[in-house]
């Protein structure tokens, strides 16, 4: 597993985005397209951005990259909590990706059976072969929750690679999450996180051995053949001991 502590946001995700446009070219090689599932919340905003500037726009064939979430707040389409309007505004309407590319949650049913929905798209997309992803890009929460799994929740204990639908407690609403299972199929994943509010979370995941998964989600997060990459800015890293 790769940590790496970059001194301000602006070089962490420079050098994020230079990971995915090398691991864009490796999946177009290899398979003919890029599958990139993508985080919600705030912090991946800028990253979006950068990869949407003329600086790296060229860089990355995104005719052939499929756009996934590892998370969306069930939510309708247009609500601003959406993880995937951010993902419009930020990166998907900049770049004019065909709607066949980006695999939207369809949240106008239930929970569960939106869910289903999801993880029968994603299986024809993947003509009914194991799902491996390409790229995973995670964030974490301060509760060291990551995507919508968050602690002391029923589809942490989840051991299908598949897309569930959780009640969240503490938030009080329902969430549309791929379960670690799936995550932890993927080529290569990578977590996202910078800021102060981050440096317990991510000592108690990449630190405290002796934490349970299940109050600390993040730890759940093994790729089973790919690899694991830690991109934090220094505050985020700022209580680490051994990086
Ligand atoms: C979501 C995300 C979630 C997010 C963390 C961190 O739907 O909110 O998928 O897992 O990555 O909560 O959020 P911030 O980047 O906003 O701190």
């Amino acid at each position: 597993m790769g940590v790496q502590i970059f001194k301000n946001v602006e070089v962490l995700i420079s050098s994020l985005a230079d990971t995915i446009v090398a691991i864009s070219k490796e999946s177009i090689a290899k398979k003919g397209r890029f599958d990139f599932v993508l985080s919600g919340g705030s912090s991946p905003q800028k990253l979006y951005e950068l990869l949407a500037s003329e600086k790296y726009r060229n860089k990355i064939d995104w005719s052939k990259t499929f756009f996934f979430f590892g998370d969306e707040r069930f939510v309708p389409e247009g609500d601003p909590e959406r993880n995937s309007l951010m993902a419009k505004k930020s990166l998907l309407e900049a770049l004019e990706i065909s709607d066949n590319n980006i695999f939207i949650v369809d949240t106008s049913t239930t929970p569960s059976e939106s869910a289903n929905r999801y993880a029968k798209r994603i299986i024809k997309h993947f003509g009914g072969q194991e799902i491996i992803f390409d790229f995973v890009l995670l964030g974490l929460g301060d509760d060291a929750h990551t995507a919508s799994l968050f602690p002391s929740t029923d589809v942490l204990d989840e051991t299908e690679s598949t897309i569930k639908s959780v009640f969240v407690k503490k938030l009080n609403t329902d969430r549309i999450t791929m379960t670690a299972a799936l995550i932890n199929e993927a080529n290569h994943i990578a977590f996202l996180v910078f800021g102060k509010n981050k440096a317990e979370a991510v000592l108690n995941v990449l630190e405290n051995s002796k934490l349970k998964p299940e109050e600390f989600p993040a730890k759940l997060i093994h790729p089973k053949k790919g690899n694991l990459s830690w991109f934090i800015d220094d505050k985020a890293g700022s209580l680490l001991d051994s990086y």
